[in-house]
């Protein structure tokens, strides 16, 4: 149903469910408010957002005004709203005063001053001096973690953290305690927040109350110059802007991308900057004595030239990351296949997952906006909340909803939304143990962990089998989804940068004495014991700590690159600075090294390089959209499932703040880390 309504004097037309402040902001007429969020329920409790309709004896809050609450005039006239008057303007003057009435006068020393919602409207509806006479009131900051920093003499109770706990986060950890004048923000036992969504508090607090503890006092917000990027710290791929002062990376932000990540990033996507400036390597390394040395570009790569040179082609092998771009895994592969060697993988972690049975068959093919359509979910072997915080607020969101069944085979975590646990083990999934039968849009959800197990082939045939016998796998819904933790795997799976023969898979190269020659292309979790080791890079960590060649390489913050995400989708990363010391573009180091060799990769420029991507694999053609992906082969995926095991899913011991060389570069995932272990040991 749509309604008529006069707007400052025009007639406009809105779909009747909008409220009045929605319908004003499609009209772009700009309303202040502090507690109004479009992402949270409604609070109505700032009141900054009052207009003027006519015939309601006072102003109204915008934000709670329903358009289907608007009536005509006694004559049939349309109804009226008023948003530019004297009337609207002093009332929220009149609210203004009573939110500055116990502010303290500390713009210059908070670190929300330049970007403050509260100093933005002050400008307007601000008045210069104080008609109160009484002292204000100070409230004490409570320690809430080594994320958020608390000044709560200037929360203005808009309770939109409380919110975002609750709802979106699902974790009730903050709360509103007393009353009236003494009402306080808080955690109830003033304890610690232990939500890996936590950070998205700091910018929804619409005032300094809640700022970011690694960054007090570091820049002011008209200092740093702001990159659009992508995240890597899981598969999700969400949207971040870089913000930088000179050198140095001084924090993370979200991007707004209702496909992907709506508003949201995990606190390890947004704390873990300073894991980018320490244990950084700076300079090539050569091992001499059994010590890494400091070396000159030039001697490390004639060694490693002359290395490669004496090693038989076939012994030479190259794991992949799980940060490292698709142009970095494409130079990498065709470099490998110029030396003569099909020996490297992008598994690392020794994921049995291919990429033979077609594109459907290895990525989050509803989506994870699609999430939202969906009627039920079978969760199998998988902890969303810790392998995509972010994603899992989504499968919440639609939770909450109630058109949400959710049903987890695997081990019982708290994922902040009930569902109902079938068994621990792949023989649980049976279609006789769910209730689908009025269900349509079903996902299936399979963690990457399933393909760390033996079996896990066999368990993805069994699913997609139940898929199929449930009518998932149709032409406009395709549910089933595979949640990748990490951010390269999509796009090495695209590429095929997979060995020919699984014999010759991360886990056996690094094993094995066949392999002499190993490329560990920022791949910091496989533990190598071939006699030499190339560590291409940027953290002094188990990759670089291990090598006998370091060549010192930049992060996702110093290159640009594209990644694919879980379902599927391309994005594009950008330097926002530039990588320290000798450090260079991995790409760079690949093409240098090959001209070394004589097996030259003749590109001058990064997009050179992506023309011939775009040409070889033409999924990396399109930035931010998903292909129309396909099974393939199914009959030979499904002539295996015989030997499903009855061994329980135990997702793998991960601590979620340091899951890759930079996290665990961070004093700050430290801390977290060792918060949250002492909130597991407390709860026993
Ligand atoms: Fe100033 Fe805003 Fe900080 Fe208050 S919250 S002290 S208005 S910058
Ligand atoms: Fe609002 Fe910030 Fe106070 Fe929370 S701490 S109620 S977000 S002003
Ligand atoms: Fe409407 Fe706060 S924004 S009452």
């Amino acid at each position: 149903m749509s309604i008529k309504i006069l707007i400052n004097g025009s007639e406009f037309e809105f779909e009747e469910n909008l409220t009045l402040i929605q319908a004003l902001e499609q009209i772009d007429i700009e309303v202040p408010r502090f507690c109004y969020h479009d992402k949270l329920s409604i609070a109505g409790n700032c009141r900054m957002c009052l207009v003027e309709v006519k015939g309601a004896p006072k102003p109204v809050a915008s934000c709670h005004f329903s358009l289907s609450d608007l009536r005509p005039g006694p004559n049939g006239e349309l109804p009226e709203v008023l948003t530019n008057t004297n009337q609207v303007h002093n009332a929220r003057k009149g609210a203004m005063e009573f939110l500055l009435v116990n502010h303290p006068l500390d713009c210059p020393i908070c670190d929300q001053g330049g970007e403050c919602d509260l100093q933005d409207q002050a400008l307007h509806y601000g008045i210069n001096k104080s008609r109160y006479k009484e002292n204000k009131r100070a409230v004490d900051n409570k320690d809430i973690g080594p994320l958020v920093k608390t000044t709560m003499t200037r929360c203005i109770h808009c309770t939109r953290c409380v919110r975002f706990t609750s709802e979106v986060a699902g974790t009730e950890e903050l709360g509103a305690i007393y009353r009236g004048e003494n009402m306080e923000i808080t955690t109830y036992l003033e304890k610690g927040m232990s939500s890996e969504l936590q950070g998205n508090i700091i910018d929804l607090c619409p005032v300094g109350a809640l700022t970011s503890k690694p960054y007090e006092y570091h820049a002011r917000p008209w200092e740093l110059k702001k990159t659009e990027s992508i995240d890597v710290m899981d598969a999700l791929g969400s949207n971040i802007r870089i913000d930088s002062k000179g050198a140095e990376v001084m924090r993370i932000m979200p991007r707004y991308n209702e496909e992907i990540n709506e508003e949201w990033i995990s606190d390890k996507t947004r704390f873990v900057w300073d894991g980018l400036r320490s244990q950084r390597i700076d300079s090539p390394y050569i091992r001499e004595n059994g010590k890494l040395i400091a070396a000159s570009w030039d001697s490390a790569l004639t060694l490693l030239t002359d290395l490669i040179k004496k090693t038989d082609s076939s012994r030479i092998g190259a794991i992949a990351g799980d940060m490292v771009s698709a142009e970095e895994m494409f130079l990498m592969k065709k470099l490998m296949e110029k030396i003569g060697s099909d020996r490297y993988d992008c598994r690392q972690d020794g994921s049995i997952l291919s990429n033979k049975y077609g594109r459907s068959s290895y990525i989050f093919n509803p989506t994870i906006a699609g999430i939202e359509s969906a009627d039920a979910m079978v969760i199998i072997g998988s902890n969303p909340r810790m392998e995509s915080p972010v994603l899992n607020a989504r499968i919440r969101k639609r939770w909450l909803t109630g058109e949400l069944k959710v049903y987890l085979i695997g081990q019982e975590h708290d994922l902040t939304y009930d569902y109902i646990h079938i068994g621990s083990s792949p023989k649980n999934i049976n279609l006789k143990n769910l209730e689908l039968s009025n269900s349509k849009n079903i996902i299936w959800l399979l963690g990457d962990d399933v393909f760390l197990r033996d079996d896990g082939m066999f368990i993805l045939s069994k699913v997609i089998e139940c898929a199929e016998k449930t009518n998932s796998l149709r032409s406009d819904w395709n549910g089933l989804a595979i949640l990748h933790k990490h951010a390269s795997r999509v796009a090495g799976l695209d590429l095929g940068f997979l060995p020919q023969d699984e014999k010759y898979n991360s886990q056996n190269m690094a094993k094995s004495k066949e392999i002499e020659l190993l490329f560990l292309l920022d791949a910091d979790e496989v533990d190598a014991e071939n006699k030499y080791k190339i560590y291409i890079g940027s953290h002094g960590d188990k990759g670089a700590s291990n090598a006998d060649i370091v060549l010192p390489g930049a992060c996702y913050t110093e290159k640009n690159g594209l990644f694919m995400n879980t379902e599927g989708r391309l994005q594009e990363i950008n330097r926002a600075v530039f990588p320290p010391g000798d450090a260079r573009d991995n790409w760079k180091i690949i093409i240098e090294l090959s001209k070394r060799l004589k097996k030259s990769l003749n590109y001058i420029n990064l997009e050179d390089v992506r023309a011939d991507l775009r040409k070889e694999y033409p999924v990396f053609t399109k930035i931010n959209q998903i292909e129309n992906n396909s099974f393939q082969g199914l009959d030979q995926l499904y002539d295996q499932k015989k030997k499903l095991s009855s061994d329980i899913f135990s997702n793998t011991v991960f601590d979620y703040y340091l899951t890759n060389s930079i996290a665990r570069s961070s004093k700050v995932m430290a801390e977290c880390s060792m918060q949250k272990n002492s909130i597991e040991i407390k709860n026993g």
